[in-house]
């Protein structure tokens, strides 16, 4: 699939990992409706591409993402209820739906600004690597609202009780090495080795089978939100649809090398992928 062109968004392929910069890098990547339309129809090609294997997430130039555009998201839309209604359902759309349930891993590699709505698709994303100076906030107590949209509630599952209402309530800015310690991104390194460190993780998951890594993600992200009676119910069915369609049939082969082969220990590493 060849790679479209958007007025926002750029999107770029490197042996199976697909690169997709925030591209507002004049306006700090802040996102404004033509921002989320972009983002939206990106990632909604991105899921069946077969050239993507991982996408990462990222933004042009000193940030990662100003949150929403102050002037084209809230101030330009306050008596234009229909544009209004139409980004507000294209960015929640692509920040918590798309990206929390995207059939292939993410990786938020944060090279910069994150504020205010930016936190939604920090969250939604499998893992998050930040630059150790990039710079974190929720910034929108200072300016009069709350952190909305999704964001309170995406906090709750990415932060503490104490943490999260303490940086909702002083919007005090903190940096990428605050970040990893918070658990807010898995690791922070220092900005020259950021992108050396995304590959890295991004190598690491396309050695892996990707239908079984769908399968985990959605498994772990869709349980946390059942009772227990729901998820082994959830679990079963889940695992027998993923034997049942697994190209690769990775539990038969798996299963096969460790017992007959004794080709390999799956607790140190993975089974040897036939490719389909
Ligand atoms: N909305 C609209 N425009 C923005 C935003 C934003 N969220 N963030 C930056 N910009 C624009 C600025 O207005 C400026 O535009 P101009 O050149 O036309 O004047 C340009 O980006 C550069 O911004 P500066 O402030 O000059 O850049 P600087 O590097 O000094 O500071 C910083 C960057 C810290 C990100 C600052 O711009 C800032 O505080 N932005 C707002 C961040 C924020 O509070 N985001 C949350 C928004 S609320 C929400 O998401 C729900």
């Amino acid at each position: 699939m060849g790679t479209k062109n958007y007025q926002t968004v750029k999107v770029e392929k490197d042996n199976g990992i697909t690169w997709v910069t925030l591209n507002r890098p004049e306006k700090r990547n802040a996102m404004n409706p033509q921002l989320h339309y972009d983002m939206l129809d990106a990632l909604t090609e991105l899921e069946t591409d077969k050239e993507t294997q991982v996408v990462v997430l990222t933004g042009a130039g000193e940030a990662w993402c100003a949150g929403q555009d102050l002037r084209e998201y809230f101030r330009a839309t306050d008596n234009n209820p229909v544009e209004r209604r139409r980004a507000s359902w294209a960015s929640q759309e692509w920040r918590w739906r798309r990206l929390f349930t995207f059939p292939k891993p993410t990786i938020a590699m944060v090279n910069g600004y994150c504020f205010g709505g930016a936190f939604t698709p920090l969250i939604a994303c499998d893992f998050a690597i930040a630059a150790e100076d990039a710079i974190f906030g929720l910034s929108e107590i200072n300016w009069g609202i709350f952190p909305g949209g999704l964001v309170s509630r995406v906090l709750a599952d990415a932060l503490s009780y104490r943490d999260a209402l303490y940086y909702i309530m002083t919007g005090d800015p903190f940096d990428g090495k605050k970040a990893a310690e918070l658990k807010l991104v898995n690791f922070a390194v220092p900005k020259a080795k950021l992108k050396d460190e995304t590959v890295k993780l991004a190598k690491k998951l396309m050695e892996k089978n990707p239908q079984t890594l769908r399968a985990a993600k959605e498994v772990y992200k869709f349980c946390r939100t059942m009772d227990y009676a729901q998820a082994e119910d959830y679990m079963s069915a889940k695992g027998i649809a993923l034997r049942a369609t697994d190209p690769e049939k990775g539990r038969e082969e798996g299963t096969k090398q460790f017992l007959d082969e004794k080709s390999f220990r799956p607790g140190l590493g993975a089974y040897q992928r036939k490719k389909s």
